[in-house]
């Protein structure tokens, strides 16, 4: 279900919310992404304090998909607590195609939070922003958030072999996407 988009962005699920990030998510979002098992397949390295400060500032930014920064990175809270973190984007080749990432705290993982969390913000992008397709790009090794993937209807559309450096390796790449034709609302 979406709600309030168009003043403060944010989202609700059944059984938890999305809001923008705050400067006092800080500590909660540095006890997540500084766990190695959570920042294995991110991009960045296990976040620290003065890290994980600097992508909350970048967070903060990213407040709308039709604002200056063509993003929006939302908190996943359940029962007052941050148990995870949603962002979705417009990519640089074509406006209306999204990417959209995802990260659960592990302590609250396999209760289907997080795939609740992103379909609703497949739901604001594709019904609000007039999204037509989302992306979604992982590390081939990372199972859960493929299966994450599949079960929101997004289809594997591509393996990319060995084409990207990560923590010190060459790794593979897998590219899912669904198209707003393609899906029924969460
Ligand atoms: C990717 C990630 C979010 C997946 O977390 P998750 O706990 O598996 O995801 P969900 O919260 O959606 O839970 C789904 C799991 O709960 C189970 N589940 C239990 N009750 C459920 C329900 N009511 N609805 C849906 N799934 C449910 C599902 O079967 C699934 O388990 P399975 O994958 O073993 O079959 C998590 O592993 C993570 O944050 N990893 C680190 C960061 C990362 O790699 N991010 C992605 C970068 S591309």
């Amino acid at each position: 279900m979406i709600i309030g988009v168009d003043s403060e962005p944010s989202a609700s699920t059944t059984r938890s919310s999305l809001r923008l990030h705050r400067e006092s998510d800080l500590e909660r979002l540095v006890s997540i992404y500084s766990r190695p098992d959570v920042a294995r397949f991110l991009l960045e390295e296990p976040w620290t304090l003065e890290s994980g400060a600097a992508h909350l500032q970048r967070r903060l930014a990213r407040t709308g998909l039709d604002g200056p920064s063509g993003s929006l990175a939302l908190a996943v809270e359940r029962e007052g607590t941050l148990i995870g973190a949603v962002s979705v984007w417009r990519t640089e080749q074509e406006p209306r195609t999204v990417e959209v990432g995802w990260t659960l705290d592990p302590a609250h993982g396999g209760n289907g939070y997080a795939t609740e969390a992103v379909a609703a913000v497949l739901d604001l992008a594709f019904e609000r922003h007039d999204a037509h397709r989302a992306v979604a790009q992982m590390d081939a090794r990372n199972e859960a958030s493929a299966r994450l993937a599949s079960r929101l209807g997004m289809r594997r559309e591509a393996h990319f072999r060995s084409d990207f450096w990560s923590k010190g390796e060459w790794t593979d790449t897998v590219v899912f996407a669904v198209l707003a034709s393609e899906r029924t609302p969460s």
